[in-house]
């Protein structure tokens, strides 16, 4: 394990490895106004979903049946991870954990091969199989896992709810993106990141689209989130007992375009900031494509049909330049 930025966070200076090229540096950046969806209200719901998703990428959900006790008590119990001992911590990445189902890492997977490693610290676990990976998951804090799957069971829900939403408004029927491959798995990645001497010159994680259908996400009270709109950079607010949810780049392949993956990084700040980001994604096995519904005559299939599996080991590879990734999904294209 690369050693945790949260278990030895340097309180002056920026060591070079983590001081970004100039043009990656974060600037001065206006608030963009996300839409907010009431799930509560049956007429508007729907509609506002797919309305956001195609003007922004992004939107706000409100009354979503997550209940705030449970939203904050997970957040509580992610953060105290991060504030475990160096033994407590280095006891996540388990010898028996062969397929790396729950992971403790720092910057990257790759953080041995980084040009520029990211102000961040990460948990990450699939959550396909709740009973076999809650196997994998820390044994600390005591309450760790009761509340962590009773957080995923929600979020799963939710994020099918908003899935069946817009697979209906796309003219796919509702079934179509939920309760078969395309959505089958999940994961949750827990991104800490700690207090930065200089966050003018790093990044917690540099530009990039995210590999999931939908991706649902929590934040602390710290910001730090922002989005590409027309290749300017927007802060986005993440106001408690909400879920930012962002269209992820499956959406956009298996929409034909129709919806587009939001580009999006994350600034680090003087203080803390906790997020917990809830990826729905294909199975590995799945085939994804543009749905044949919405390949229209004239226009043709935008997108490649590929195995997610293989596109995730090309998403996830090591990353020798900045923009790597966005040639992953640009390669998808036709
Ligand atoms: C991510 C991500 C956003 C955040 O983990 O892919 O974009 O606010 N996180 O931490
Ligand atoms: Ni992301």
């Amino acid at each position: 394990m690369s050693c945790l930025l949260s278990s030895n966070t340097p309180n002056n200076e920026i060591p070079k490895t983590y001081v970004q090229p100039p043009d990656q540096r974060p600037g001065l950046t206006k608030k963009i106004n996300v839409p907010i969806v009431d799930l509560n209200d049956p007429e508007g719901s729907i509609r506002d979903i797919i309305k956001a998703s195609r003007h922004l990428g992004l939107f706000q959900v409100i009354n979503h049946g997550v209940p705030l006790e449970l939203m904050n008590n997970a957040l509580e119990v992610f953060e105290e991870v991060f504030k475990l001992s160096p033994e407590e911590k280095a006891k996540v990445n388990k010898e028996n954990d062969i397929n790396k189902i729950c992971t403790l890492y720092s910057s990257t997977f790759h953080f041995d091969n980084e040009i520029t490693h990211n102000w961040r610290d990460a948990m990450r676990t699939s959550c396909e199989s709740l009973e076999e990976c809650m196997k994998f998951w820390p044994e600390k804090p005591e309450r760790f896992k009761d509340i962590a799957a009773s957080f995923v069971i929600a979020l799963k829900e939710l994020g099918s709810r908003i899935l069946a939403s817009i697979s209906q408004e796309l003219g796919l029927g509702a079934e179509y993106l939920v309760g078969n491959q395309l959505s089958k798995d999940s994961t949750l990645i827990v991104n800490h990141y700690p207090p930065c001497p200089d966050p003018s010159l790093t990044l917690g994680i540099p530009r990039h689209t995210d590999p999931s259908l939908i991706t649902i996400i929590q934040s602390c009270h710290v910001p730090g989130l922002q989005v590409l709109r027309n290749e300017e950079w927007f802060s986005v607010e993440t106001p408690p007992g909400s879920f930012v949810v962002f269209m992820g780049n499956q959406m956009e392949v298996v929409s034909n375009g129709e919806l587009k993956a939001v580009e999006h990084r994350v600034v680090n700040a003087t203080e803390a900031r906790t997020s917990v980001v809830f990826n729905l994604i294909p199975s590995g096995d799945c085939i994804v494509g543009p749905a044949k519904a919405l390949v229209r005559e004239g226009v043709g299939e935008l997108y490649k049909t590929f195995n997610y599996k293989e596109f995730f080991s090309a998403y996830s590879a090591p990353k020798t330049q900045a923009l790597d990734h966005v040639d992953v999904v640009q390669a998808l294209k036709i």
